[in-house]
Formats: structure tokens, sequence, C-alpha cells
């Protein structure tokens, strides 16, 4: 099984933490290690090769953290701009054999429980095997509206849907048989790309395009500017997932999380001290906090000295060139500042 690994997203909601130049993938969160590697090294006792696919500027930053772990050489597809999931997934799978089945994930979850992320994917590649688009069904705790939602029986899906409204995400909750899709993916090569050409056949001919024509040595393939810009930007979930009708589901328990706020990044940071303020140092200097009064906060940040004073349930991000700030529950928010920066250095 080959893992291909998704790593061009910009992670514009936890800046300042995540910027262009360093997002939050390849950013070193827990215990020195980036999400970015920790996904590599979690994957390599499955999978006998990983294919990076990623932005062409985070090459060199993709390869420095590569080495740093010792990890065996890996391919790369490199885009020269973001275009989205679905035409990322395409072009790494038209590069592949039909018959090689493939492990897709994200490049910046969190994944506590390594043991029942194998047995999950074992039992997906599975399914893959027979023919199967394999989803990872997770339980979900709230009405997030940010993810895909999978109405299931068993493994069997019913229905596929990415991003509801708040409303009807809180009906599927209430409901009781929807799982969060958690963004990574099984399947055999050919099932996928019989689905997408059937579900999206304009993205599949502008990618087969691009892969046509595409610049490569034994390790790196390249994309043409021009021919990405002709690829639709759309993601998988709404490009094959929600349309196919051979998606199934495997439920799974692995202590998943997607970091996509820094409300998610304070429920994982372990380390907190007796009123639940809670510490994460992004550098090798532990940042130094003084509460008083204080209490359910969360101070990113590197050596610095810090103080709160009589304040509860905020979120503090402090970098040496930029300080965010922001209410617990609305750091969904902090895209729209990411948007209004000029430049995301
Ligand atoms: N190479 C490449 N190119 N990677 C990309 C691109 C791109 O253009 N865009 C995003 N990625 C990578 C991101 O770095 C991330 O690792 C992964 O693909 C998923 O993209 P997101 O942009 O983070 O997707 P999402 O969070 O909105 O939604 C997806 O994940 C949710 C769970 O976290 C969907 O699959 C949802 O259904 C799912 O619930
Ligand atoms: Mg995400």
């Amino acid at each position: 099984m080959i893992n291909i690994l998704m790593c061009g997203g910009v992670g514009s909601r936890l800046w300042p933490l995540s910027r262009a130049q360093l997002p939050k993938q390849f950013v070193r969160l827990f215990d020195q290690k980036s999400l970015f590697q920790e996904t590599v090294l979690r994957n390599s006792s499955i999978c006998s090769d990983t294919f990076i696919v990623s932005g062409q500027d985070q090459y060199f930053l993709a390869l420095d953290q590569l080495g740093q772990i010792n990890a065996s050489s890996a391919y790369f597809l490199l885009e020269p701009m973001g275009r989205n999931t679905a035409p990322a997934i395409a072009m790494a799978c038209m590069l592949l054999p039909k018959n090689e089945t493939v492990l897709v994930s994200s490049a910046d979850h969190v994944i506590k429980d390594s043991a029942a992320y194998q047995k999950a994917v074992l039992k997906a590649e599975a399914l893959a095997d027979e023919g199967a688009l394999v989803t990872f069904g997770i339980q979900p705790s709230y009405p997030e509206t940010g993810f895909g939602y999978i109405e299931a029986d068993g493994n069997d899906v019913l229905s596929f849907k990415e991003k509801p409204s708040l409303a009807v995400a809180e009906t599927f909750l209430q409901q009781g048989n929807y799982y969060w899709n958690s963004g990574m993916f099984c399947f055999q090569v050919g099932t996928f790309l019989d689905e997408l050409k059937a579900c999206s056949p304009e993205l599949f001919a502008a990618c087969q395009r691009a892969v046509q024509n595409i610049e490569h040595d034994d390790i790196h393939y390249r994309v043409a500017p021009e021919l990405m810009q002709a690829i639709p930007d759309i993601s998988i979930d709404y490009a094959v997932m929600e349309k196919s009708n051979k998606v199934k589901v495997v439920p799974c328990d692995i202590g998943w999380s997607d970091l996509g706020s820094f409300d998610a990044l304070y429920d994982e940071v372990a380390e907190r001290d007796a009123s639940n303020n809670a510490v994460l140092n992004y550098s090798a200097h532990q940042p130094k906090l003084i509460s008083i009064d204080s209490k359910n906060n969360l101070l990113v940040g590197h050596g610095r000295q810090v103080a709160f004073v009589d304040i509860e349930d905020l979120l503090v991000v402090d970098t040496s060139d930029a300080l965010l700030i922001s209410k617990k529950g609305s750091s969904q928010k902090v895209k729209q500042v990411a948007q209004q920066v000029k430049s995301l250095k």
C-alpha cells in the first residue's frame, strides 16, 4: 500500500502560528515533531512508500523534515499552486499503477491511538480491495460545520454531506447514525479514477492533461503552472464522496483531531496548570506563564515571559512578530484575520 500524503494546505485558522512559509503541518507542536513528521512515522509501518503532494514552495521544508526523522526516501508531486484535494489525489493516482491500493492521509491530523489506527487501516484496506472508496468515521461530539458527515449503516454509507449548515449538522447529531469524515481515505487507484471520471469528468480530463505533460525525474513530478491553473479548485469530498455510491466507512476511535482551530488545539494540549491553563511552546524554549486568578486559557508561545491576570477562556498566541488574542469559541474567525494580513510571511 502507498501513502499519498497531502500537505499543501495553508492552515490559516492557526495564524500567526501557521504562515504561508511555515504552514501548520510543519510547525513543531508536540514533542518537538511536526504533524507532518508524526504522520510519516505513523504510516511508515503500514505503507511501503510515501507519495507527498505539496506546493513546490514547501518542497525543501518537507525534505528537511524527512531527513530529521531519518525517513526512507519519498516521491514528490509538486504543485505550482493549490487546487484543493481532488486534483492533488487524482494526479497522484494517475501516476500510480491501477491495481495499487493507496492510503490517502492529511499531514495535519493528530492521531493518539496508533494501535487502533493500524487496525482501522487494515480493515479499510480489505474493503478497498473489494472495490470500495473507504472513509474513516469519527464519532461526532458537537455539530462542527467544517467537516464532512457520513450517514452509516455498519460499513455501508447511506449518504455523505460535506460541510453542512449548523442546523443540518445538529439534526445529524440528533439522528445518531452519522460520523464525521476524518479526511483520510483508502481505495484502489483504478476504483477511484473510474469514480472520478464518472462523477467529475471535467476535473478528470484537466488532471489527465496536466499529468500527460508532467515534468519529472525518478522521484519528483512537477506540474506545469498553466495546466494546474486550468484545473477546477474542488475537494475530494464534493467531487467524489458526495456523489459516488461506492463509498464505505470504517468507524474508528483513534484519538483523532484535525487541529483546525485554536479551540481544537486547546483540547489537545496535555500540559495544564491547576486552573486548566494550557501552555504550548512551538520552539525549543518553553514560554514562562505567571497566572493570577486566571483559568481555562491557552498560551502558545516561545521563551518570553507572559502573565495572565483575572482572565478566563482566552486563546493567546504569542510569536515574535505577531500576537493573537481570541475568545474561546471564536477561533474559527481567525481565518478572517489571516485574510486581512497582506502577506502571510
Ligand atoms: N497538496 C495539496 N494541495 N494538499 C492540500 C490542498 C492542495 O491544494 N488543499 C488542502 N490540502 C491538504 C491540507 O494540507 C490537509 O492536510 C488536507 O489536504 C485536507 O484539506 P483541508 O483544507 O484541511 O480540508 P478540510 O479540513 O476543509 O476538510 C477535509 O477534512 C475534514 C477533516 O479534517 C474534508 O475531507 C472533510 O470532509 C473532513 O471532515
Ligand atoms: Mg483540515
